[in-house]
């Protein structure tokens, strides 16, 4: 959590100053297009909240002691998790990715599974399956801190290579794996985990919809 906090600073003050309309210099994210501008402003906004409470959720102890805690954040958690990824999906059908048609498509699956994922572990709560619930969880929790899983992995590679094949287009073959590497290999690591942990077929038939 601490780790991610400097990137939870940063999308929520981007968030409140384009909101507001009061920030410091021009910035191609913000636009003419009012709903544009609130569904990428207000996405950075609620993103940097569930950043910052999602992993609250996994702490087994607050689970048990406190559940109301844990019902009324998932609530709040799962609502904002769809605004977000609505907001960012408004934005691209509106305005597009600085990287063009592959950045538009990782960013579209990316807010349509994480529509998806709150969707269904607010459901599942409701319905008291709680297995299906746990293993929807844990796919929104990474993908939730996908965005910042994304920033992690470019100052890494920054780090290790100065940019190699990063464009400030976002055109570069680093760039364009990016686009899905920031959520696509952490969920897969998910299926694989909930596989291992329930290897009989009725097990695992527990887990789907
Ligand atoms: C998980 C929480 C999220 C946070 C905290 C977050 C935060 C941010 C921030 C801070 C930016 C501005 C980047 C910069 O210029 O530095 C951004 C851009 C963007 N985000 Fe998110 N985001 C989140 C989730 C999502 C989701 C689910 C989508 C998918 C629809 C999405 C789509 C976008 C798009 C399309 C852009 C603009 C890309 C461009 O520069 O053209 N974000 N986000």
């Amino acid at each position: 959590m601490l780790l991610a906090a400097p990137f939870v600073f940063y999308a929520a003050d981007f968030g409140r100053d384009g909101l507001r309309g009061t920030m410091d210099a021009p910035h191609y994210l913000f636009s003419a297009s009012a709903p544009a501008n609130a569904g990428i402003f207000s996405h950075m906004l609620l993103g940097a909240a569930i950043t910052l409470l999602v992993p609250l959720q996994l702490i087994r102890p607050l689970r048990v002691r406190l559940p109301a805690l844990h019902r009324w954040t998932g609530r709040l958690l799962t609502l904002a998790a769809g605004i977000t990824a609505l907001g960012g999906l408004v934005y691209i059908a509106l305005r597009g990715t600085i990287g063009g048609a592959v950045m538009d498509a990782g960013f579209t699956l990316y807010g349509a599974l994480m529509l998806l994922a709150a969707v269904q572990t607010y459901r599942h709560a409701r319905a008291r399956r709680i297995a299906q619930h746990n293993a929807w969880a844990l796919r929104l929790f990474w993908l939730v801190l996908g965005s910042w899983l994304y920033r992690v992995h470019y100052g890494l590679w920054y780090l290790a290579t100065d940019g190699l094949w990063s464009t400030p287009e976002f055109t570069g073959a680093f760039d364009l794996v990016q686009n899905f590497a920031f959520y696509l290999p952490y969920l897969i690591g998910v299926e694989i985990y909930l596989r291992r942990r329930f290897p009989s077929p009725e097990g695992r038939a527990k887990l789907r919809a």
